[in-house]
């Protein structure tokens, strides 16, 4: 089994679209699901390696089955400096797609594959990767702790509970 990342391309809206609308996704990720036209909307400019978030899709023996993405702190103050904190490094936001490829810890190799490929590229003030989790997302929390994550600072987020775990690399 092969794991591989590329970036998001217009081909996988369809995919994403149904993805985003997956009843898994509800409770932490897109709550309230997203249209078919949001997501043509929001997601052409970033597809090919466009625009100021990196959209990533992760592939299994050529099958796509996660997405993440992938932004610089500083780029977006609002969640950088207001929320979390931390202007310097990037974020992650990540899921599974594909529910048949969940339960398989699928999650923690594809974040683990993104820190060490995106790692070389950037400078070394910025080779810190924050992902933010909802206290009640166990198996997000799981997942990122298991990818080398480690809880850092406890902060609240919309009203909810929730943590920000860290990677340094050097
Ligand atoms: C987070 C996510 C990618 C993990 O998927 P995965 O890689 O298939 O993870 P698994 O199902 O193997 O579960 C991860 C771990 O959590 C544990 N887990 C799952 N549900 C749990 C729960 N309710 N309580 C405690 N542990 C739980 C599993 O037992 C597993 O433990 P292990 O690593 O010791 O085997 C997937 O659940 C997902 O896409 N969630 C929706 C999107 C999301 O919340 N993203 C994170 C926010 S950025």
């Amino acid at each position: 089994m092969e794991l591989n990342l590329r970036p998001l391309e217009k081909s996988d809206f369809t995919t994403l679209y149904r993805w985003l609308n997956a009843p898994h996704l509800k409770p932490f990720y897109m709550r309230d699901g997203i249209s078919l036209e949001t997501v043509l909307n929001k997601f052409s400019p970033r597809a090919g390696g466009g625009g100021d978030v990196n959209c990533v899709i992760a592939t299994e023996d050529d099958q796509p089955f996660g997405y993440m993405q992938w932004y610089f702190n500083r780029t977006f103050p609002d969640y950088g400096a207001a929320t979390i904190r931390r202007m310097a490094g990037v974020s992650i936001d990540y899921f599974i797609g594909d529910v048949n490829f969940l339960g398989r810890q699928l999650g923690s190799k594809m974040l683990d594959a993104l820190v060490l490929q995106t790692c070389p590229n950037l400078v070394a003030q910025d080779r810190v990767f924050h992902i933010a989790h909802d206290d009640d997302n166990l198996s997000a929390i799981r997942c990122s702790t298991r990818a080398g994550f480690v809880a850092d600072e406890a902060y609240v987020e919309k009203g909810r509970q929730s943590m920000l775990y860290v990677r340094c690399e050097s």
